[in-house]
């Protein structure tokens, strides 16, 4: 439809259409197949009215949403079709690496790769919109909701919320296997006080802005059609009805043209905030902020209508939100096409196929983090190897946001060790508990494979934990096998940083395989026998222990810094009981073989505003095998009017690398990427020395010094 007829369309509808197209129900309210079941009791709807909302969370399903849409477009006066919107966020049917993981690839293209794949198979399903990326930037690993964030780093994170939007929309979202994205949660919601989900947020405003923003911005700026609030305050308002967030700082800052969502109920939650004084004070809140959709919650159903009947508000803001889900509809294509690629035989053909099962292992090559090795890695055929630890044979692998993740399908560490190395003599007992067996066949063992961590359930939304330790049975569990053999290898599993300083002490090979996904345990498998080597790096920094929370590499450097002696130094700023580094950094991670890394060079040391400078290293593989190497800059400001981070990552080039290979690897210094908000809120650089490091990971010291004129 040509854009100018939604306005006409827009001025034929009655206040209650309007408001109709501002409401998102889920599928509880439409029953299944073509049988309509009454609505739900709290939300007082008259028979027939959930047929004509503008939404609809959550359901899938090819026939399922054909159907639904038809009765949809036929209920809906002027037969607009519905929006069919779920959380596809690292994969449909078949599950990818979770976004902590994928952050761990350090490879936006792979993470674009993904997107496209689950939005293939999400398509196929009748979806349109989904609630992905998740850009929320997170320090604490207390917050289950690590799993679906890429990580710690404003940069990273940025490169991979506009990669998966990529991924998801292509360059047309009416185009086949296109999905619109939904960027999520707007904003800071990784911020939550302790790692508590739901908590509130306290920032500053120059960490909000420098860090916090950054990577919604970038999904923005790479065209993201939705995005969705967060259920968290910001300055003591709640993200929901906050005019500045939402207006202020999306619309007119950001210059973001798309619709925005409420999370779920969150309109209704501003009552329990105490900012709201009920639904129909809610709704005038959210409407005034720009929230144009009331995700599963009464407020707009049931008061916008009388809001503007009575004048409180002006219908032009209702007619801007209405306008902006019309828009929304018709860029997808669903006046002409309701179901869009909605298809049984697609379903067939996409669902679950090879080449989804073949890139959901390939990714999981690239987020495995290798953490330790003593050398007993790789392990080969000829060993007799134990496995031990009830995650072993843990289908819970696909972490909790693949929804509809076909888990039947999940293989195992178990299945893909059983596959892929019929010669291997592997021994398994799936259990955290300790039996006399395990340890009479352990102690006979060449290596201990030591599955410990958390499966999905453990970790997402609401999932928040006090205590970031192993519980208290994988620990024992890993003592009494370390005590009759120590030549082990502890796999780590889950959706967050866990905290293992013991066993990172005593175990020889230490691997954070994260959830994989549905594959994702063949390459875990490859990686552990060496037919893969591993190149994931860290998205979040793994801490010693729950009291260093929240933990950056990204520090500030303080006035009483700890010099750098071991142990506790009094009156600096340092614990006790701990040192202020993590057990392994933002970045760290191994490779099987060596990677030498000359000095950096520079080809200037003196930087002016429009100039450049090139930032150069060479990098072999001397190894005996291939090689991929993240190559990360980082950058100082080492006097500026505000403090500046003790490092920034600045830019990741991952290389692939033949034995005997040697590469230049160089990265460009502008002055933009200098800039940081200033006492007055300014975004500017300021003259003065910078120290760039280009190297391994967050702790390498391969650096020089430069100028800014
Ligand atoms: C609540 C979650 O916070 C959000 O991430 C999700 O997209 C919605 N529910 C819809 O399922």
């Amino acid at each position: 439809m040509e854009d100018r007829k939604l306005r006409e369309l827009l001025d034929d509808m009655t206040l209650e259409e309007k408001v109709d197209q501002l409401v998102q129900l889920n599928g509880s309210f439409f029953g299944k197949a073509d049988v309509l079941t009454g609505p739900d009791a709290k939300f007082h709807m008259k028979e027939g009215r959930p047929l004509r909302t503008g939404s609809v969370l959550g359901e899938h399903g090819a026939a399922r949403l054909k159907a639904l849409q038809e009765k949809m477009t036929a209920a809906q006066p002027h037969h607009i079709p519905a929006l069919f919107m779920a959380d596809v966020i690292h994969g449909y049917k078949t599950a990818f690496p979770v976004p902590i993981a994928l952050g761990s690839s350090f490879n936006p293209a792979l993470a674009e790769r993904v997107s496209a794949a689950a939005a293939r198979e999400a398509a196929a399903a009748g979806l349109h919109v989904t609630f992905s990326p998740m850009a929320d930037l997170v320090h604490d690993s207390r917050w289950g909701r690590c799993m679906e964030s890429t990580g710690e780093d404003p940069w990273l994170n940025a490169r991979m919320a506009e990669a998966m939007v990529r991924g998801f929309q292509g360059d047309d979202i009416a185009l086949k296997g296109r999905l619109a994205s939904c960027v999520k949660h707007f904003a800071a919601y990784g911020a939550v006080q302790a790692g508590r989900d739901y908590n509130v947020t306290e920032l500053s405003e120059h960490t909000l802005f420098e860090d916090y923003l950054v990577s919604y911005r970038a999904a923005v700026k790479a065209g993201v059609r939705l995005v969705m609030t967060a259920f968290n305050t910001i300055d003591r308002r709640p993200c929901t009805t906050s005019r500045r967030l939402l207006r202020d700082i999306l619309r007119d800052d950001m210059g973001f043209e798309g619709v925005v969502i409420s999370d779920y109920s969150a309109i209704e939650e501003t009552i329990s905030h105490g900012t709201s004084l009920d639904h129909r004070d809610a709704a005038r809140q959210a409407m005034e902020a720009g929230c144009d959709i009331d995700m599963m919650s009464p407020c707009y159903l049931h008061h916008v209508e009388d809001l503007i009947r009575e004048g409180v508000l002006p219908e032009s803001l209702l007619d801007e939100a209405v306008l902006r889900v019309l828009q929304l509809k018709n860029d997808l294509g669903l006046f002409e096409n309701p179901c869009k690629d909605a298809s049984e035989e697609d379903e067939q053909a996409l669902h679950f196929c090879e080449a989804h099962q073949a890139l959901s292992r390939e990714a999981a090559e690239e987020t495995t983090v290798l953490l330790k090795n003593e050398g007993i890695l790789p392990l080969s055929e000829g060993q007799k190897i134990v496995v031990a630890g009830s995650l072993a044979e843990d289908p819970g692998m696909t972490g909790s946001w693949a929804v509809f993740a076909d888990t039947s399908r999940t293989v195992t560490l178990r299945m893909a060790l059983e596959e892929l190395y019929p010669d291997a003599d592997l021994s398994f007992f799936a259990s955290d508990d300790i039996s006399d067996v395990l340890l009479a066949e352990a102690a006979k063992a060449d290596a201990v494979i030591l599955a410990l961590g958390e499966n999905q359930k453990k970790t997402g939304e609401s999932m928040s934990l006090s205590m970031i330790e192993l519980p208290d049975n994988q620990k024992r569990l890993f003592d009494a096998v370390h005590a009759v053999n120590p030549h082990t290898v502890t796999v780590l599993f889950g959706g967050r940083p866990l905290a293992v300083p013991g066993i990172a002490e005593k175990t020889e090979a230490l691997v954070e395989a994260w959830l994989p996904g549905s594959c994702g345990c063949y390459a875990l498998a490859d990686i552990l026998f060496g037919r893969v080597n591993p190149s994931g790096r860290l998205s979040m920094s793994l801490p010693w222990c729950t009291g260093q929370l929240p933990i950056s590499y990204a520090a500030f450097q303080t006035g009483r810094p700890k010099p750098a002696a071991n142990g506790f130094v009094p009156f600096t700023s340092n614990y006790m009981d701990v040192p202020n580094t993590p057990l392994y950094p933002f970045g760290y991670g191994l490779s099987y073989g060596r990677c030498v890394y000359s000095p950096v060079e520079l080809d200037t040391d003196t930087l002016t505003k429009g100039g450049s400078i090139r930032a150069s290293i060479t990098v072999t593989n001397e190894g005996s095998i291939p090689l991929r190497e993240a190559v990360q800059l980082y950058i100082r400001d080492l006097h500026a009017s505000v403090v500046r981070p003790v490092r920034q990552l600045k830019g990741v080039n991952k290389v692939t690398l033949a034995p005997g290979e040697t590469q230049v690897v160089t990265f460009v210094i502008e002055e933009p990427m200098l800039r940081f908000y200033d006492a007055d809120m300014h975004f500017v650089s300021e003259p003065g020395r910078f120290t760039v490091w280009v190297g391994h990971d967050s702790l390498t010291d391969n650096s020089a010094d430069f100028t800014l004129e």
